[in-house]
């Protein structure tokens, strides 16, 4: 049995692209719609209930466009929105299974970098202290990453200075483990080499929660052997820009389509 239908992915951005393109890669028979919320970025200032309402309206539009299941990419949504969603959708974030794999591998010192919000949330110290009461997280905020992953900044000296300053803290507290806690740091590795070294195990949530869905879809009966035609990326702004780091994030051509998601957007910063 196989279901042709696609899997939802959607972000606050691009970012989320990295999720994607981790999920083409263990499900290659898997088509992917994906949902950038361009207009309404970033996610990572916001309130809980704002970034609940944009992700409720996100999940809406793409089972509206007959997806199969739905993955939170953005993990200020996951941290913040997943409980508050209503869908009959299966659907996963990507704060459990990063959490997941960062105590599977941790010598016991984890820090986490993410987004103001998802670091206000606490939702990732949570997740790794009730599967190990043993570790010892450190969380740390960086709002200046976004950006630079926007402008394409991935491994430039400015971006590697401000990597420097972030995670001072975190290597003084003698992390063994970083989570990447944002759709925008597995873009940033190479420079995240730079600062923390090979002593250092980088947790790439995007990849842990690809694994995930390849297990539950096939548990589900959903799993597809056989991919229809190209990506399909949906924006709520911005196409251009979208298309360009699009290309240098999957890798292959996408279609682009411009959508409205007609909420009548807004929000608290
Ligand atoms: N996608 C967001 C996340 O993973 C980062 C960008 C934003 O702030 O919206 O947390």
């Amino acid at each position: 049995m196989s279901d042709p239908r696609p899997i939802g992915v959607f972000d606050s951005g691009v970012g989320g692209l990295t999720v994607a393109a981790a999920l083409s890669r263990a499900l290659p028979g898997e088509s992917i719609l994906y949902l950038g919320d361009t207009a309404r970025l970033p996610y990572g200032t916001k309130s809980e209930l704002t970034v609940a309402r944009y992700t409720q309206t996100n999940v809406d539009f793409l089972a509206g466009r007959g997806v199969k299941a739905v993955v939170v990419a953005c993990n200020t949504a996951s941290a913040l929105a997943l409980p508050h969603l209503v869908t009959a959708l299966p659907v996963w974030g990507v704060i459990e299974p990063g959490a997941r794999r960062a105590a599977a591998i941790s010598a016991g010192r984890v820090g986490v970098i993410a987004t103001e919000s998802t670091v206000r949330s606490d939702a990732y110290a949570r997740a790794l202290r009730a599967l190990r009461a043993d570790l010892e997280v450190r969380s740390q905020a960086c709002p200046l990453l976004v950006p630079l992953v926007e402008e394409g900044w991935f491994d430039d000296p400015v971006t590697v200075e401000v990597l420097r300053r972030y995670l001072e803290p975190l290597l003084e507290a003698a992390i063994d483990t970083l989570v990447l806690g944002c759709t925008h740091y597995p873009l940033l590795v190479p420079a995240l080499r730079q600062v923390v070294g090979e002593g250092v195990a980088l947790v790439d949530s995007a990849a842990a929660v690809a694994a995930e869905v390849a297990r539950d879809l096939e548990r589900l009966g959903l799993r597809s052997e056989h991919r229809e035609g190209e990506d399909h990326v949906c924006v709520t702004d911005a196409v251009e820009r979208l298309a360009r780091l699009a290309r240098e994030i999957l890798h292959r051509p996408v279609r682009l389509e411009l959508v409205d998601l007609g909420d009548g957007g807004g929000g608290t910063r």
